[in-house]
């Protein structure tokens, strides 16, 4: 893995970059409603009401509700560079998103703003020993692969990716504010039971989880 050049990952990167984005003009499987990118609730307003909910409704999540969270989270937010909503390591892009609900779990593509089917299986409830997080509607996992992140040390790419996905998820901590939904970041996963049941490479490891949902009246 050291022994890629930076031109060489960025030239595969490009590449990819370009197929998803043929991708996107062809019929996408899991394509998502078009995300909003403006307007809603000011950032003052949501940062008044940020806080972290661990009592959910059974009320699911909309698929245009999810694709605004998920946009907001790490969706790119300047299609000529393909940078995005949050920061990342020397611009390493390394989290994945994938979201668990009841009908099982998709992986997000910020590229083609999609969510295509990767596992028909509930895993929710397997996602922490907190049982909180499996009564949540929709569970986002954060998964970083090391590999985009070559250039760092083992210690820094692993330091570095937590970094990286709690800024994701306070990306959705505002945006939930912003539209009455709950969440909780949570470091106490199952991160290699996630690894094993998500079929991760050994370079791609789990770093939190993250309980979506409208809280519960009361
Ligand atoms: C890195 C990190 C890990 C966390 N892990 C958990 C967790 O495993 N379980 C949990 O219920 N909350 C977890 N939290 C949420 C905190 O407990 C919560 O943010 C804190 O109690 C303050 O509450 P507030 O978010 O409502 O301000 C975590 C927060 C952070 C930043």
């Amino acid at each position: 893995m050291r022994m890629l050049t930076r031109r060489l990952f960025l030239a595969s990167a490009a590449m990819a970059g370009w197929l998803s984005s043929k991708a996107a003009l062809t019929n996408t499987p899991g394509a998502l409603p078009t995300a909003r990118k403006s307007g809603g609730m000011g950032l003052l307003d949501a940062l008044s009401e940020r806080r972290s909910t661990r009592l959910y409704s059974d009320r699911t999540i909309d698929d245009d509700i999810l694709s605004t969270l998920l946009w907001c989270a790490f969706g790119v937010n300047r299609p000529e560079s393909g940078y995005r909503t949050a920061p990342s390591w020397r611009s390493s892009m390394e989290t994945d998103i994938y979201v668990a609900d009841a009908g099982g779990v998709r992986k997000f593509d910020p590229v083609t703003q999609s969510a295509k089917s990767v596992l028909a299986q509930d895993i929710r409830g397997k996602a922490s020993p907190q049982p909180f997080i499996g009564t949540a509607p929709t569970v986002l996992v954060y998964v970083a692969d090391r590999f985009r992140m070559y250039e760092a040390s083992e210690e820094e790419q692993i330091q570095s990716a937590h970094v990286d996905a709690a800024i994701i998820a306070q990306n959705v901590y505002l945006y939930c504010a912003s539209v009455g939904l709950g969440t909780c970041l949570v470091g106490g996963a199952d991160k290699s039971g996630l690894a094993q049941i998500l079929d991760l490479p050994e370079s791609q490891i789990v770093t939190f989880v993250q309980p979506v949902g409208y809280p519960q009246a009361g």
